[in-house]
């Protein structure tokens, strides 16, 4: 008996025709699946095997550079602009804004691959994306929209082969790579509700330079729940979205090593934080920034805006929400 299993673009279509929309859409995701599959093949070629090293260049961030973050860049470039659909394009590997067709419907925000301080050890790395919609009436009203306004958000998990993609208002969903490098078999994904499984995700080396009423939050709750963390949100989100729980990165103050303090988070808005925060509200979720306020709710003023970030189950992000409120 043969088997097929329901593709992601099986699983598209159907939604874009049942909602009497354009194709556009499917257009623009399977330039954006052309670009994930391309990283995976580099990452399996090149990281697994050990051909990719630092490059030396820094970003706009300061940080270190690997090669095939730029590698990655160009590749999801490549094809966002060969789409044709997209108008601008944000890339956490580019200090501008990238101008691509004029007559393009969509903003892409997106970091080709997050997480790259596991490149050398061949662990897991991401490649997150968010979409707006270019306002179609009259002229153009800018690109710098809050997470609320996007009206998709994924990220693809390298090289494990996941995907996980939201629609606005219609769910947050997870695909698996098959062997013949197609996304299938759509799962719905939904935060459980059921503590047992709840896990607490954040870099403790930092913790004593978190808010005070934070640091109090972790004291009195961190023994109920597993701790896991992998240090590229991708994955670490991805737990969480299967789990429930918190992940955390906190504003950092007072560090002693000032190149250490993120007093704004560390995080980036648009790329990062808002695109795993439209997937965790689909999901039934919540996050919020270091002042307890919506993540989805933050109008960006500039591309590479960073934030702070507290993101997982309702129930843990309102409590840690209500005490950050209080501190301000
Ligand atoms: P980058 O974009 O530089 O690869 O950053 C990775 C991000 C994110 O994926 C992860 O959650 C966080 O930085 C980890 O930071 P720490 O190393 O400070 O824990
Ligand atoms: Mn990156
Ligand atoms: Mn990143």
């Amino acid at each position: 008996m043969l088997n097929f299993e329901i593709t992601f673009m099986d699983f598209l279509l159907e939604h874009q025709e049942r909602h009497g929309r354009t194709y556009h859409f499917l257009i623009l995701m399977n330039s954006i699946l052309n670009a994930a599959k391309r990283i995976q093949h580099y990452y399996l070629t090149g990281a697994l095997r050990g051909n990719l090293g630092l490059s030396g260049l820094v970003n706009i961030q300061g940080e270190k550079v690997m090669k095939l973050d730029q590698i990655a860049n160009e590749v999801v470039k490549h094809y966002l602009a060969r789409s044709g659909r997209v108008i601008y394009a944000v890339s956490e590997e580019e200090d501008e804004i990238i101008p691509m067709n004029a007559a393009g419907r969509y903003f892409v925000y997106y970091d080709p691959l997050d997480g790259s301080s596991n490149i050398p050890h061949n662990l897991r790395v991401g490649f997150l994306f968010g979409v707006a919609k270019r306002n179609l009436e009259g002229p153009e009203d800018g690109h710098l929209r809050a997470g609320q306004d996007y009206i998709a958000a994924g990220m693809f998990v390298i090289p494990t082969g996941t995907f996980t993609i939201a629609l606005r208002e219609a769910g947050c969903w997870r695909f698996h790579i098959d062997e013949t490098m197609n996304y299938v078999k759509p799962t719905s994904m939904e935060l459980p509700s059921d503590p047992r499984t709840w896990e607490l995700s954040f870099n403790s080396a930092h913790r004593d330079y978190f808010a005070r009423g934070i640091r109090d939050w972790l004291d009195r709750n961190e023994k109920k729940y597993q701790f896991r963390y992998l240090g590229a949100l991708a994955g670490d989100f991805h737990r969480i979205l299967s789990n429930g729980g918190l992940f955390l990165y906190p504003a950092i103050v007072n560090h002693p090593d000032p190149r250490k303090n993120y007093p704004q988070g560390k995080l980036r808005l648009m790329y990062e934080a808002a695109v795993v925060s439209f997937m965790c509200r689909e999901a039934g979720g919540l996050a919020v920034d270091e002042d307890g306020r919506s993540i989805l709710e933050i109008k960006p003023e500039h591309i590479h805006q960073r934030t702070a970030l507290y993101l997982g189950s309702r129930q843990l992000v309102e409590e840690v929400a209500a005490i950050l409120k209080e501190k301000k």
